[in-house]
């Protein structure tokens, strides 16, 4: 039999399990990403092996518990029960499995330098168990040529060939944690394989779950696309922060120019300012960007310009939380500052490079008495960069009477924002989530309300 036949067979016999479900499906990683992933995937109607380090995550699952706020428990528990989904540590699983999506972190180092040991680290337990007529998918966030470059090499020392052998193809996730409007299945997913055999196995995976596929040339378009996702975010954001700054000095609220400017039926996408960057892609995506184009001799520099404005925001946090307190002649030191909301964005858990614990760093570092309340977020160890395990404390009337400034970082929906400035002496709120303007409120990109004499 030929090359090309063995070939032409290992497509037919995938797609044919791809297309009536028969296919074991493997997911590595089951975090914000992997775990939606595999129970999309599980209730498509495949059999799901996901696999990960941690022992905690795969107890949960193996009980049919979820620890991801997006998925619920009762779908986890349900897919558990009918044999659809299995979790383990073992990655001797990696071999029975047909496909393998790989959804591991992909942080920056201290230095913004691509990080990619975990990326490697699970390629290579993946070799370990490659075998003829699998396909592999990365999913993890990366710089253009990953898949190609280091991905590809790891697996063709095993000796079988990617696109002869087995199939390997790059996929961004898009997921977004907390957004009730679009999930794993509605939200559109671009797919780019090392040959066109790949792309096609690809897509045919993603079809089954995932309500539209979108093919694209090669897996290095599919990791540039994600990367101008996010850089087009992380450059917007920082126009509109610095616009916010702009705003501050000129005494105009940003946050009525932004939403006047957004009744603009075309050309213009509304963006909103904060006091910094947050979670695990917008603040570190581009950099992986930047990083790669610095080997061909290119500077990318609206990335490196949004990220020193979006790096410095909470710097201009702490600035407005000093003219608040200022206007009760009180300092920073000495004075008890409680953080409301500390998650890095609305209604999610994830603390993941939030700018609340910059902010906190930074008035501790100046004096400050700091304390936090996070409905979402019981707790704080001492990993932040305050080094002090801290509990939430209740957001009660008598605890924001007792504390002299209230900062909200992180406007989650359940707050009553009313209740807040009532019963509070000053308010700095980053997010605009006070719509009821008062003179113990100081807002981000606004001016205050000034009090008659
Ligand atoms: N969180 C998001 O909103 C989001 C959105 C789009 C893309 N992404 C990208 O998806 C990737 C994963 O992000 P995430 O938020 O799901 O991360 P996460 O930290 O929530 O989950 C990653 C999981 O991988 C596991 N893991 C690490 N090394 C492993 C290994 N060698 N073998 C098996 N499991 C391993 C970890 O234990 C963890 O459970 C990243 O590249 C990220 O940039 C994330």
């Amino acid at each position: 039999m030929t090359t090309i036949a063995v070939q032409s067979d290992l497509v037919s016999a995938l797609s044919q399990k791809l297309a009536n479900r028969t296919a074991k499906v493997g997911v590595v990683g089951l975090g914000y990403v992997g775990l939606p992933l595999a129970v999309e995937m599980a209730k498509a109607g495949f059999t799901v092996h996901g696999f990960d380090l941690s022992a905690p995550k795969i107890d949960a699952i193996v009980r049919g518990e979820s620890y991801i706020p997006d998925v619920p428990t009762a779908e986890v528990g349900e897919l558990r029960r009918s044999g659809k989904l299995f979790a383990t540590t073992d990655p001797a699983v990696l071999r029975e499995v047909d496909t393998v999506n790989i959804c591991v972190p992909t942080p920056l180092r201290k230095t913004k330098d691509p990080d990619l040991s975990y990326v490697v680290s699970a390629v290579e337990m993946v070799a370990k168990h490659l075998r003829a007529g699998q396909l592999i998918v990365l999913e993890s966030t990366t710089y253009p040529g990953t898949t190609d470059e280091v991905v590809k090499p790891i697996l063709e020392k095993t000796g079988l060939v990617a696109g002869r052998d087995f199939f390997l193809a790059f996929s961004p996730e898009r997921v977004d944690p907390g957004n009730a409007k679009f999930n794993t299945r509605n939200t559109p997913k671009v797919v780019g394989g090392l040959t066109p055999d790949c792309t096609k196995l690809a897509k045919a995976l993603y079809s089954a779950s995932i309500e539209c596929v979108i093919e694209v040339s090669s897996t290095r378009v599919a990791e540039m696309v994600k990367l101008l996702e996010n850089t087009f975010r992380a450059v917007n954001i920082g126009l509109v922060n610095e616009l916010a700054l702009m705003c501050d000095r000129l005494g105009l609220s940003v946050w009525e120019v932004v939403d006047a400017a957004a009744t603009k039926p075309f050309g213009f996408m509304p963006f909103y300012p904060g006091p910094g960057l947050g979670g695990h892609c917008i603040p570190i995506d581009p950099f992986y960007l930047s990083w790669k184009v610095r080997e061909v001799g290119f500077e990318a520099r609206f990335i490196e310009l949004a990220g020193q404005v979006n790096g410095a925001m909470p710097h201009h946090v702490v600035d407005k939380i000093t003219d608040a307190l200022n206007s009760h002649s009180k300092s920073i030191r000495g004075s008890r500052i409680l953080i409301v909301g500390v998650a890095y964005k609305r209604d999610i858990d994830d603390l993941r490079e939030s700018p609340a614990l910059d902010v906190m760093a930074l008035l501790k570092q100046k004096g400050a008495d700091v304390s936090f309340h996070d409905p979402f977020v019981p707790h704080l160890s001492e990993e932040w960069p305050g080094h002090q395990a801290m509990d939430s404390v209740p957001l009660t009337d008598a605890v924001l009477e007792r504390s002299d400034c209230a900062v909200i970082i992180t406007d989650h929906s359940a707050f009553d924002y009313d209740r807040i400035v009532a019963n509070s002496k000053l308010v700095v709120d980053t997010r605009n989530a006070v719509k009821r303007l008062s003179a113990n409120v100081f807002k981000l990109g606004a001016p205050g309300v000034r009090t008659r004499t």
